[in-house]
């Protein structure tokens, strides 16, 4: 039997799973309510409430899934990329709860893991497949062989897409993470009633900073104009962004799927929760005839779950770590 304890400290969600023989028991997750105020996350803070909350989160992960932490066959951690300070939280944390039960350690790469998390679910992508992965920090296309073996064949070149739907939200005065708000304001907003322009990039990658932009300059010429306009626009305005940025993602998947004849598309990441993301993907996958991969939305975003799923291939694979394991923030896929 192998139970993997697995912990996710990357960035502003202190999360702890239990996995047992590649099914994972439970996922508990502790959000850092703390960076609100600050329009963003604030890397000190975020170590701090790391560093308060991963004990309690972690003993009742144990405590839920209804193990004994003697059962524990090895502790998972992630190894980046990330805050430096959030991973030292994990890291050591996850060094020490090893070293006190005499097991191994794994460390895994967040980004892998978001790919990843399509295995927890009962219907899951067969291989090769090309995941989309889409958070607040990474805008990546991965061409993804197998568990362990995935290229990065198209990325951002500087904002990543989750940061573009942030950056708007907080010009429209709405609270931070704002993807979820324009999400929930577009709904009810028409796309077409404003036009913001496509960056051209090179190959498979990507750019956000020419949207942020645009958008900033929109805003900054309408209300001038009404003082008004963005509480009488607000729905067309995140229906019209939301739009704008699902399109240029969209669209460099269709690009990857033709050149590497893939019909297995996966999204991955915070903004995969997105649901204009899901209904244009669900679209163009019935038009091209792809079998589509969505994740549960609690996988979607930061979560020890896919930590877990992650470091049990990893365990399959006898891919461990030692004590001398450092954090990296920039770890890369391969
Ligand atoms: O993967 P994640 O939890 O953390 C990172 O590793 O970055 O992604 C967080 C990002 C944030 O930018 C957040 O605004 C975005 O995911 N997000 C969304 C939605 N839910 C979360 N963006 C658009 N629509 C959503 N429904
Ligand atoms: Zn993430």
């Amino acid at each position: 039997m192998i139970t993997i304890l697995a912990i996710e400290s990357s960035c502003d969600e202190t999360s702890a799973a239990v996995l047992r023989d590649g099914k994972v028991l439970n996922n508990l997750i502790a959000t850092q309510s703390v960076h609100e105020r600050y329009g963003g996350v604030v890397p000190e803070l975020a170590s701090r409430a790391h560093q308060q909350h991963i004990v309690p989160v972690v003993n009742q992960a144990i405590q839920e899934a209804n193990i004994s932490k003697n059962e524990i066959s090895a502790v998972a951690f992630t190894q980046g990329p990330g805050l430096l300070g959030s991973l030292l939280v994990g890291t050591a944390f996850a060094k020490a709860f090893a070293l006190g039960l005499n097991v191994p350690l794994i460390g895994v790469n967040h980004m892998k893991a978001h790919i990843l998390a399509h295995f927890i679910a009962d219907t899951k992508p067969n291989f090769p497949f090309l995941c989309l992965t889409v958070s607040g920090g990474h805008t990546q296309i991965v061409l993804v062989r197998d568990y362990l073996d995935m290229e990065v064949i198209g990325q951002t070149q500087d904002d990543a897409v989750g940061e573009a739907f942030d950056k708007t939200a907080k010009m429209l005065g709405l609270p931070y993470p704002g993807g979820q708000y324009i999400d929930r304001y577009a709904k009810e907003g028409n796309p077409l009633a404003f036009g913001f322009p496509d960056v051209n990039t090179p190959d498979l990658n990507f750019s956000f900073s020419g949207i942020k932009t645009a958008v900033l300059y929109f805003l900054q010429k309408n209300t001038k104009e009404n003082p008004n306009f963005i509480q009488e626009n607000i729905s067309d305005i995140c229906a019209s962004v939301q739009q704008t940025l699902v399109r240029i993602l969209l669209k460099k998947v269709r690009k990857a799927a033709e050149r590497y004849k893939i019909k297995e598309i996966a999204i991955a990441g915070g903004v995969s929760a997105n649901s204009g993301l899901r209904k244009t993907l669900q679209d163009m996958a019935l038009e091209k005839k792809w079998n589509v991969y969505v994740p549960d939305f609690q996988y979607c975003t930061d979560n020890a779950g896919m930590i877990a799923i992650t470091a049990y291939y990893q365990y399959l694979a006898n891919d461990f770590v030692g004590q001398d394991a450092n954090p990296d923030p920039r770890l890369r896929i391969a």
